[in-house]
Parts: structure tokens; sequence; C-alpha cells
């Protein structure tokens, strides 16, 4: 298993580039069992996770050919229509198959997701949103099997806002027998994403971006070209690697009004930004102090941003709160920021974090994706050396985060 070797204390300078978003191409990779025509997809990130798609994708029949950061997918002769356990259990995302599947075969049968360190990860929405669309399910061995003649369009209304559960109903009903309305819908620009993609290649939708979205299915969807939006999250990660060493970074290739959220905190930070059309610079020439924050679904703080901000907060000049509202055990970076000498208290869905003057480095472990992505910041300040164990969980979302990262000065390996 490779790890991650830091040594602290460098300021990051200069450029970095952010690559296609993972929670954009998941769900528009999923999108190309629409259709039996070719989907041909630009600045596809090269992630683990999109890796694991393209292996559920083979799995079913599909041809799936990457050429560099350009996928081609041919769903022609896609044979079955089952998602399976061993695949699914390595990432929860595949659930994205589900809605396509019926929609195109009126079939589908696919591993439950589980658990994951975040959370339990449930898909109970799915199965209702796609239940109110008349589809027969049931869940057996460990699998949601889904049946229906041909999906009818429905007025469905979430309870809690769900980004895949947005997507996947989303991707039933642009094929289902007349207009679906999705109320309390994800608002996600990765939601608008998906919907930019489908409406090219024939879709009919309206709202995507609001909380509803109003889709009329039609009777077949073309293939098509795609370039995928730049990575939001993967933008908010590098801001923060400027802001924690004091640096001076320019994040490129990037959509500033979506990381909005992130913005605002690191200009109450006490952080200088620029923000151009599609760059943006950070500049953090004088201490930190201390800022609340409450995760929220779009266009609130991204709770993928969470575990960074905190990173962050461990060597601001005060006190910060911060509330995670939408997993219920999203704080499994605690323990590990804690090893670094970070002073954070944990109280049912808060953190109290009070800054410290220093970090010092350890050997820490990731757990989840963006656990691993705030260790590795923390990494960046603390002093001596920082040891981040299991990085095969920061490959799942950052494309070479190291290269990325001594690109900007940091000292920093990746050791086998
Ligand atoms: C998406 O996950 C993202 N993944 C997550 O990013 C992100 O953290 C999350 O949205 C929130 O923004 C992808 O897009 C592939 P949800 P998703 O359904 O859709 C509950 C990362 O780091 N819920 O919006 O799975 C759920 O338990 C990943 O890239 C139900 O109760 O999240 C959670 O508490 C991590 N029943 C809340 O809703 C359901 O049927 C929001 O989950 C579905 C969800």
């Amino acid at each position: 298993m490779d790890k991650i070797l830091i040594k602290g204390g460098k300021k990051l300078k200069g450029e970095v580039e952010i690559s296609g978003a993972k929670n954009s191409a998941l769900p528009i990779i999923a999108s190309s069992i629409l259709s039996t025509e070719e989907c041909v997809l630009t600045n596809v990130p090269l992630l683990k996770d999109i890796q694991t798609i393209k292996l559920v994708l083979e799995s079913m029949g599909a041809r799936v050919r990457r050429d560099g950061y350009t996928f081609a997918i041919d769903a022609k002769d896609l044979k079955s229509c089952e998602a399976p356990y061993e695949l699914v259990k390595t990432m929860r995302a595949s659930v994205l198959v589900l809605g396509p599947l019926v929609a195109r075969f009126g079939e589908a049968r696919v591993s439950l997701p589980g658990g994951c360190a975040i959370g339990t990860r449930p898909v109970n929405l799915h199965i209702a949103g796609l239940q109110k669309m008349g589809a027969e399910v049931e869940i057996k061995h460990g699998y949601v099997e889904v049946r229906a003649k041909r999906l009818k369009g429905a007025n469905i209304s979430f309870d809690i806002s769900t980004v895949t559960g947005t997507e996947n109903i989303m991707m039933a009903a642009v094929l289902a027998e007349g207009e679906t309305v999705i109320g309390n819908a994800a608002c996600e620009p990765e939601v608008v994403d998906l919907a930019n993609f489908l409406i090219k290649r024939g879709a009919k939708i309206k709202g995507a971006g609001t909380d509803t979205i109003i889709i009329e299915g039609v009777l077949r969807l073309s293939g098509g070209t795609y370039e995928i939006m730049p990575d939001r999250i993967e933008t908010g990660t590098y801001l923060i690697s400027g802001a924690i060493t004091g640096g001076d970074v320019t994040v490129r290739r990037c959509v500033p009004s979506h990381i909005e959220a992130v913005l605002s905190k690191l200009s109450v930070v006490g952080v200088k930004t620029e923000v151009f059309s599609d760059s943006i610079r950070v500049v953090a020439d004088r201490g930190i102090s201390a800022v609340d924050v409450r995760t929220m679904p779009y266009p609130g703080f991204p709770t993928d941003m969470q575990a960074q901000i905190m990173a962050l907060m461990t060597i601001s000049n005060g006190l910060s709160v911060i509330t995670e509202t939408v997993f219920e055990n999203r704080f499994i970076h605690v323990p590990e920021l804690r090893r670094m000498g970070a002073k954070i208290k944990l109280q049912e869905n808060y953190a109290v974090v009070e800054g410290v003057k220093s970090l010092s480095g350890a050997p820490v472990m990731a757990t989840d994706l963006r656990a691993s992505a705030s260790l590795v910041l923390a990494g960046l300040v603390a002093e001596g050396q920082t040891e981040v164990h299991r990085v095969y969980h920061l490959d799942r979302g950052y494309e070479s985060m190291e290269r990325k990262l001594s690109g900007l000065g940091a000292d920093i390996v990746r050791v086998k």
C-alpha cells in the first residue's frame, strides 16, 4: 500500500490546474446506458472511482474505451442489467446505474451499496421515487431488484435533498411515459451538468439547478459528446492548500461561481482572493482567524469541504464551531488531526476547533476520500514529517495530488 510523506512548512506558490468533476463524470457515464449510440466524454478525471464505474458498465456488456481524459462508451450491446456486489461495495455511486437500466430495459438488479466510513448511505429515496413511477421493487439477498414495463411520469418530492437520488430519478424520467416533477430536488452543479448532457441528447428537462425539475419523457435518447465540468471540491481543496501554508496559489480551469460558499469563508478568515473567469488566486500573508461553518446542500457550504476547512481551522487564532448536517458520521478525520496536535472537541454533529500555534507531523491514516485530503493539508503546515497511510482513499477523488502539490512547491513524495 502506498503512503505519502510530507515535510511541512513550505509556503505553496504557483498555479495548479483542476481536473474534471468526479461527481459529474459518474452520473454522466452511467447515463450512457440510456442510448444505443456512442457517448464521447472529454475532461474525464483519471480517478479510481471512474475506473470502478467503467468496470461496472463493462461487466454489463458495454464497451468503454479510454484515451487519456476522453471516454468513449458504447452501451448498444448491453447484455446484463446487474451491478455486482464486488464492484458496488467499493463505490456507492454505482447505484447510479439503477435509474438508466430500468428506463431502458424495464429491469435492474443492483447490489445495495452498504455503508461506508461516512454513514449508512441508504438508497430508500431512490427506490421510493422509482416505485412512484410504477416500478416493482424487491430487496433480495442484498440486491435491489427493480422491474417495470414502462416507467410512468410522476410527481416525486424528496423528504431530504439527495444528489444521486435526484440524478437517478432524472435519468429514469427521461424515457418514461409523460411528465415527471421532482420536488426538493438537489441543486448541485453536478445535477446541472448531467441535465445539460441529457438535453443535448434529446431529453426534455427544465429547472435543473433549482429545487423543482420537470422532465417530459421522450421515446429515445441519442448519443453525443460532452465535456465534464471542473471539480469544485478539488478547487476548494487547493484553495485551502494555499491558505493553510500562507502561500500564493492560483487555481486554474475552475468555475468560481460553483465555490462561492467556500470563497466567502476564506475572505472571513482573512485570506485574500482574486476571482477571474476560470481561475481563482488565493493569497494568505497573515494569520488565519476562526470562522464557524455549517455544511448544507448546495449552494450552502459543501459537506465534501468540511474536513478540509477543519484542517485550516486547527491553526486559526480562535475558536471555530463546525456543524455537519448532511452525513451522520463525517468526523473520522478528527482523531487523526488530534494526533497531529489539533485541539478538537466533538459533540453530536458539531466539532469545536481551538486553533493552535502549530501542528506536529505524525504518521496518520486516511479513512475516507475527503478526510485523507484534510490530513494532507494538515501535513503541509505541520512541523516535521507527516506520513499519510492508505492513500488509495485519496486516489478515489484526487488525480495525482502529490504531483499537483509538489508543482506548488510542497515537499511531498509518494512511496510504495
Ligand atoms: C453525493 O452523495 C456525492 N457523491 C457525495 O460526495 C456528497 O458528499 C453528497 O452527495 C452530498 O453532497 C456523488 O455525487 C457520487 P446524498 P449522495 O444522497 O448522493 C441521505 C465525495 O466525497 N439519503 O445527497 O450519496 C444520506 O444518508 C462523495 O465525492 C437518504 O437518507 O449523497 C445523506 O445523509 C462523498 N436516503 C443525505 O441524504 C437516500 O435514499 C444526503 O445524501 C439517499 C440519501
